[in-house]
């Protein structure tokens, strides 16, 4: 059993909190914000993360909520430092959370600590982290031994909890061997199936987490360029996939075309890489293209819509950056949204999960449907956004009542050509043939 602190009970830091906890350890969360720690304490989720509520609420003994920094940092061995790093306006990454919690630990330590960087941050930033802890001890004219690991994530919103428990890798970043054991200890029991846990220095470890999220972002940006070449030569962007996949070099994953990839990772962790790259003139040319390809992609897919039709009304299907979650955090339908505004189309949304944080966005400005089809009625066409489940098996004849013209454009690819050929529906979709009726 170790004693762990978590700073910032987010995305990444409730997960990473409830993995540990469930098998054994004692852990505190700490947040500034009192709201979301009342909550917490009254059992009460922030986000939607599927099986996250469950195992908070199974190890309650485990947990202990709070917003008190001194305490927190001064009852615990190890700290993990889960808080948000936003895009400055140059792409590089914003380093004034991360910094402030170094900062207070360095105020109220008062015993060797561990600090572990678990958001996202630039190469060099455990350096950082350590001078402002040092700094802070200088002040204080005290000494006590820490050491600053990179121990980036790799848990996708929507399975972050199946991500936590079984990892497909570990990686610790750390320059001192008995803080690399103490960590690789913590994490044994998440890789009982033998997955690797990588010791390695600090810096490749931060170089890590970039280079990983970014060649997930290259590969879908490559399939996405790929469906734009098949939609003019009149291939198929699946038998293309499958194709490619089965040569085990290349894998199946990561290779759906879709409307855009978006997120609050890639997009953050491209702009940074890039901007690291640039700044020590080795810019990413690869990199730099995976985002204009990827940034391009909301406006082609409104300008597809157009090219057939000017809608009155339009419907959106799923407005959530990806199923299981409801983050909308860089999603593209929220970028399809705005452009339809600009072209004064009504807009009607559905989205199982994420309607909230979609209002907190538009407001008044579109109508909000607790029902898909509900979302359908009078609309002259749907967009389909998002790949939630509940979407995949429409009940084809209530839509073509409900719907005043028929045309569905989908940006997941969803849908059996054939079927919705027979169900009598223009259709059109990723790097396929359009369907006409
Ligand atoms: C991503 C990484 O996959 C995680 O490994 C990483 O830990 C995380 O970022 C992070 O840095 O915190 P996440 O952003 O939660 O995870 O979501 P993904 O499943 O990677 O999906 C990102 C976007 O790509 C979504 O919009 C998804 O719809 C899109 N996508 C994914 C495609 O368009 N095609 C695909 O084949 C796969």
């Amino acid at each position: 059993m170790k004693k762990i602190c978590i700073v910032g009970t987010g995305y990444v830091g409730l997960p990473l909190a409830a993995g540990f906890a469930n098998v054994g350890n004692e852990v505190t969360c700490l947040d500034l914000d009192e709201a979301k720690i009342t909550d917490l304490k009254n059992g009460k989720i922030p986000i939607y993360e599927p099986g996250l509520e469950d195992l908070i609420k199974r190890n309650q003994k485990n947990f202990n909520f709070t917003t008190d920094v001194q305490q927190s940092i001064q009852n615990n061995d190890i700290i993990f430092i889960c808080v948000g790093t936003p895009s400055c306006t140059d792409g590089s990454a914003d380093l004034q959370y991360v910094l402030s919690v170094a900062e207070s630990i360095g105020k109220y330590m008062n015993s060797c600590k561990i600090v572990v960087d678990k958001s996202t941050v630039p190469i060099g930033t455990a350096d950082l982290v350590e001078e402002t802890i040092k700094k802070q001890l200088l002040e204080r004219k005290v000494h006590h031994n820490f050491h600053v690991v990179s121990n980036p994530e790799f848990m996708r919103e929507g399975c972050a909890v199946e991500d936590v428990l079984h990892p497909d890798r570990v990686v610790i970043g750390t320059n001192d061997i008995p803080t690399g054991l103490t960590l690789k200890r913590l994490y044994e029991p998440f890789v009982l199936n033998g997955n690797p846990i990588i010791i390695t220095d600090v810096r490749s470890a931060e170089m890590i987490k970039y280079a990983s999220n970014c060649f997930l972002a290259t590969k879908i940006s490559f399939i996405n360029e790929m469906a734009n070449i098949c939609e003019k030569v009149g291939a198929n962007i699946l038998e293309v996939r499958k194709g490619m996949a089965a040569d085990h070099r290349i894998g199946d994953k990561f290779l759906y075309a879709s409307i855009a990839w978006g997120g609050s990772c890639f997009g953050k962790d491209c702009n940074a890489l890039l901007n690291i790259s640039r700044n020590i003139s080795e810019e990413s040319l690869i990199v730099n293209a995976t985002i204009q390809t990827n940034e391009s992609r909301p406006k082609r897919f409104v300008d597809t819509m157009l090219s057939y039709l000017l809608p009155d009304q339009v419907t959106i299907w799923g407005t959530a950056f990806k199923p299981e979650t409801d983050d909308i955090r860089d999603s593209a339908s929220i970028k399809v949204i705005k452009l339809l505004l600009e072209h004064g189309i009504k807009v009607n949304v559905h989205d199982p999960m994420a309607l909230e944080n979609t209002k907190k966005i538009f407001g008044d400005n579109i109508s909000y449907c607790e029902s898909q089809y509900e979302s359908l009625l009078k609309s002259d066409c749907l967009l389909l956004c998002t790949e939630w489940s509940v979407y995949r098996m429409p009940n084809w004849g209530l839509m073509k009542k409900l719907m005043f013209q028929h045309y569905i454009f989908d940006g997941r690819n969803q849908y059996d050509l054939k079927t919705v050929q027979e169900q009598g529906f223009n259709y059109i979709s990723i790097g396929r043939e359009p369907i006409k009726i």
